[in-house]
């Protein structure tokens, strides 16, 4: 027993040792640049919240924007954390040092291991690199055409229309408890109907398909919030399903992936294809052109992907047009003003065309604010594939080198980016004016940059700006007035409202 006792003793203080060491060379090859030093990183999903020693926290990450980069004198800060083994990061709030990552796909990649939640349907454009990644966004990219942006428009706008016209026919006051329940259904019926061709109204779709559990809309709304499910729990406990919400959740995935195969099996077998231009037509129009057999993509990769469309379509969209709205209802000043400007542009009185939508700038300009302050994607993570170095500076603009050694994580952080006061003046005030005009593009980072930017920025802008356009042109958004929340000041309003956590988005 006294034998085994010291064996395992040994074999511990020697994994001790060499985890010391590890340690030592993460901190040495970062030449110990100052920065955090936590058991967890903030890109680390263990731990939520900072607590001193143990966890840095990455929704601190979104709350503490750009504090720890003036804490620590620096635009780019560093990270040794602990566990599960020592890990170096570097955290850029730097927008020349951001632009040199994102330009160059070679010499930084991205770690395809983060993206494992998005790749359970098959593989895709987003959590693919190199040649693979080419072969994806060669055939996924020509989906996101005019035709699609118009389709966009003309579809978001059909949808409001019916939603103020029909379902709050005769109201003159509407009360949205939480504004998320109006804001994701809009998305998921934009991106049903424009990604998918699916016209989802406010009252079809009530019916379940035979041989489904849960409409389309109701299975892939709760695959994208319970995704991380499909991570942490063991398949056969999901589909043994003891609690009711992994019960749900097995079910609603196991629909959604009958849904994607149907789809797509009836596009195949469909004699006259009509022309038609949301995404999932477009992409398989593109597949069906590619002349090289290896390059097209599998029933599995078309899989993939269509769940990128419906993930990436929705969520992101929907939470920003749910803190715009926030936004517009704390500052009614800015709402006026985007009201005139609304119908400074609808002259007679008509709802704007797609063709408007270039003189809806201040619309534009409140979404991109809007996301300035609440990035949905606050850490878009990338992967050193080279010995390097990055330049930054110091709050006085001193420059600075940081050393980068091959293997070394980057988050592009982007909170700290957009409340960087060197390119954001009074980076914590709602001003949408600031993107009228000259704005500094390289430290506004919403959809990313470079080669592996944001396919659906323009579906997602042309939304946006028709959602807004005709809520704001018929309706004026107030903060639901509650008994309960009497007493309480402008800023205990505010914080209540913005109350947010992270999940896949912000
Ligand atoms: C507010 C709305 C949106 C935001 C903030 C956003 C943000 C982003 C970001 C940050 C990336 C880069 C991710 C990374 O490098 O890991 C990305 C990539 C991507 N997004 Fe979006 N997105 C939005 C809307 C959309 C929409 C509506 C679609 C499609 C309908 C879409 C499709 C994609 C695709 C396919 C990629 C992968 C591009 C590639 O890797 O080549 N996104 N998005």
């Amino acid at each position: 027993m006294a034998v085994y006792l010291a064996l395992a003793l040994a074999l511990a203080a020697l994994w001790a040792v060499k985890y010391v060491m590890d340690w030592t060379a993460a901190v040495n090859a970062l030449r110990n640049y100052p920065g955090l030093r936590y058991a967890f990183g903030p890109d680390s999903l263990a731990v939520k919240s900072r607590i001193p020693y143990f966890s840095a926290g990455y929704f601190n990450v979104f709350t503490r924007k750009h504090r720890d980069f003036e804490e620590f004198d620096s635009d780019i800060v560093s990270s040794v954390s602990w566990l599960p083994t020592p890990g170096r990061l570097l955290m850029l709030a730097d927008a020349t040092a951001i632009k040199e990552v994102t330009a160059d796909r070679v010499k930084f990649t991205k770690p395809l291991a983060v993206y494992k939640i998005l790749m359970f349907y098959g593989s895709n454009v987003v959590v693919t690199e190199g040649d693979e990644w080419k072969r994806h966004r060669k055939i996924s990219a020509p989906s996101f055409s005019e035709r699609n942006n118009r389709l966009v428009w003309d579809e978001t706008m059909h949808i409001v229309k019916e939603l103020s016209q029909v379902v709050w026919a005769g109201k003159r006051e509407v009360p949205v408890p939480n504004v998320v329940d109006l804001t994701v259904p809009i998305a998921l019926f934009v991106i049903g109907v424009a990604g998918f061709g699916k016209r989802m109204s406010w009252f079809e779709d009530l019916n379940v398909p035979e041989g489904y559990h849960f409409t389309f809309k109701d299975a892939l709304h709760i695959v994208s919030t319970d995704l991380r499910l499909k991570l942490f729990v063991p398949e056969w406990l999901l589909k043994l399903g003891p609690a009711k919400r992994l019960h749900n959740f097995w079910t609603a995935y196991v629909d959604l992936e009958h849904y994607m195969r149907d789809m797509i099996d009836r596009r195949k077998d469909s004699e006259n294809k009509e022309e038609r231009y949301d995404l999932f037509s477009s992409l398989l129009d593109a597949n069906e052109e590619e002349s090289e057999g290896s390059a097209k993509l599998s029933d599995g990769e078309l899989m993939g992907n269509i769940f990128i469309y419906l993930i990436a379509g929705h969520e992101t969209t929907a939470h920003t047009l749910a803190f715009t709205f926030v936004m517009l209802a704390l500052y009614q000043d800015e709402q006026e003003k985007l009201y005139q400007h609304i119908m400074s542009v609808a002259t007679d009185g008509k709802l704007p065309a797609y063709e408007d939508m270039g003189k809806l700038s201040y619309v534009l300009a409140v979404l991109q604010e809007t996301m300035r302050m609440f990035p949905p994607v606050i850490n878009i993570p990338k992967h050193a594939e080279e010995d390097t170095t990055l330049p930054t500076q110091n709050m006085a603009g001193e420059k600075l080198t940081v050393p980068c050694p091959k293997g070394t994580a980057i988050m592009i952080h982007t909170p700290g980016l957009h409340y960087n006061s060197r390119y954001w003046k009074d980076p914590h005030t709602f001003n949408p004016s600031r993107f009228l005009g000259d704005w500094p593009r390289d430290a506004f980072l919403p959809f990313s940059a470079g080669p592996r930017s944001c396919l659906g920025r323009r579906f997602s802008e042309t939304e946006g700006v028709a959602i807004l356009t005709y809520m704001i042109k018929h309706f004026r958004v107030d903060v639901l007035e509650e008994p309960q929340f009497a007493g309480e000041t402008f800023e205990q309003r505010k914080k209540r409202l913005l109350r947010c956590r992270t999940a896949l988005t912000l």
